[in-house]
């Protein structure tokens, strides 16, 4: 089994949701391949952008380097995003990360009667996130997600957090315990 490790914790060593995924992928089988969004340079889509994009699709040149985040994602088994919980949702590296991922006819294709298909190998989608406060029905990144795991023919997504880590008071370990014990249960 292949899984992609998606990291999008933007502060690196200090992250503690870094340390969570870590603790997680640990426990995983086979080969784990990390792609550090921290560490790349990815630009958001622009006019010239999609056009070249749009140019390259056409004549299926799917070898091209403009596509390998998108074949990457595509081949992997399992795949692991950890991310921040950040304004509701996750830092924008992540959405930047999904635009160069979301490539019609690597991650999804149209049907002849235009239904969209995802066509993705991976069978599960595993969400690590950690916040300063409580999720509280806003969790609008992990359910983002869940959409682009529709979208992408991902059939399971599960959902790990820490919460109430800035919470002035509040017990950080039992806390980080609490996701530790959510982890323990994901197999
Ligand atoms: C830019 C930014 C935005 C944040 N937005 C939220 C938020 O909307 N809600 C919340 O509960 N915590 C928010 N936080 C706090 C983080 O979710 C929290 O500190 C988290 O544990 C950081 O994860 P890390 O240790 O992996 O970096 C934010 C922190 C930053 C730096």
């Amino acid at each position: 089994m292949t899984t992609l490790f998606v990291n999008a914790c933007m502060r690196g060593e200090d992250s503690r949701t870094l340390s969570l995924c870590r603790e997680y992928l640990s426990t995983v089988d086979g080969e784990v391949t990390e792609i550090n969004l921290a560490e790349r340079d990815l630009k958001p889509f622009d006019a010239q952008m999609v056009a070249d994009r749009s140019a390259k699709q056409k004549a299926g040149a799917w070898d091209d380097p403009l596509f390998d985040l998108a074949r990457q994602f595509a081949a992997a088994d399992h795949i692991v995003v950890g991310t921040p919980y950040w304004d509701l949702s996750f830092p924008a590296t992540l959405k930047i990360y999904l635009e160069h991922v979301s490539v019609c006819d690597i991650a999804f294709r149209y049907t002849e009667d235009a239904r969209c298909e995802g066509i993705v190998k991976a069978r599960s989608l595993t969400y690590i996130t950690t916040c300063g406060g409580f999720v509280e029905g806003m969790n609008f990144g992990y359910e983002y997600f869940c959409g682009i795991a529709k979208m992408f023919g991902i059939p399971e997504t599960r959902f790990v957090a820490a919460e109430g880590l800035d919470v002035v008071g509040i017990d950080t370990e039992e806390q980080l315990a609490r996701a530790r014990a959510q982890i323990a249960k994901l197999g």
